[in-house]
């Protein structure tokens, strides 16, 4: 399952059940691409009426609190994320990490508390534009992982990275193929060291920052390129759908 490729929709602060017919047509086209694994993280709100209706597409959480329950009003936890139909969580994603504070350590035990509530993860991690112009990209971006990750004991399965550079977000930039390849490769041979040479290659790796139909295929083929978290092109089922075809034919 872990070798089919995963195309992950983030739908971030959008969707109210209005689009719970976008997400019935990604689902109904998504029963004819069973060579990728496609999921949805919509807004809380529709998690569980996704869940209900949709047979194929897996179902997730943009974000958990670490703690189980409490006195922490407006939060939710990864158990009632979980009871409300979700399968997996996106944790430290650079608009949490940068506009709610959240510090890796922070993250690591969001990544802990989804881990044991059943939840499966993807991680985020990322530079900035002035991190990658000062060349410090792949140094800082493994730190961030290292520093976001528990011990995990079956990584391959419980676990997915999404490498999105900050300054590709919504912009309509994309890293060229060459960063993509590299930085791919160094989170590949980080994953072998932290959990050994078979769980940390069953980890797929992510890329996400403005793909769209347009360059998915280009960025789909890459090497260690196991998939794409989409934001915006994820709004639509026939833009993201167009999305999981290009990841369809980089198998073929
Ligand atoms: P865009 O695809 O809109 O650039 O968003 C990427 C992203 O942040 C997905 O998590």
């Amino acid at each position: 399952m872990a070798d089919r490729p995963f195309i992950v929709g983030n739908w971030k602060m959008h969707g109210t059940r209005a689009m719970l017919s976008e997400a019935r047509a990604i689902d109904r086209a998504a029963q004819r691409h069973m060579k990728v694994e496609v999921a949805i993280a919509p807004p809380y709100t529709l998690i569980h009426p996704i869940h209900r209706e949709a047979g194929q597409i897996g179902v997730g959480a943009q974000n958990c609190h670490f703690a189980d329950e409490g006195a922490h009003t407006g939060d939710i936890s990864a158990s009632m994320i979980a009871d409300a139909g979700a399968k997996f969580v996106i944790l430290g994603h650079s608009e949490r990490r940068e506009g709610h504070g959240e510090t890796s350590e922070i993250v690591k035990a969001k990544v802990e508390a989804a881990l044991k509530a059943g939840l499966r993860v993807i991680l985020c991690c990322g530079e900035t534009e002035a991190t990658r112009d000062a060349g410090n990209a792949v140094p800082y971006v493994k730190d961030q992982i290292t520093a976001s990750l528990p011990k995990v004991d079956k990584a391959g399965d419980q676990l997915t990275i999404a490498y999105e550079p900050i300054w590709a977000i919504g912009t309509g930039k994309t890293a060229t193929s060459a960063d993509i390849q590299e930085m791919h490769a160094e989170i590949r041979s980080l994953l072998v060291e932290l959990f050994g040479a078979e769980e940390g290659a069953g980890v797929r790796i992510l890329y996400g920052g403005s793909v769209k139909p347009e360059n998915a295929a280009q960025i789909l083929g890459l090497p260690e390129v196991g998939g794409a978290l989409v934001g915006g092109a994820s709004l639509t089922a026939d833009s993201f759908m167009s999305i999981a075809l290009a990841a369809e034919s980089s198998e073929a």
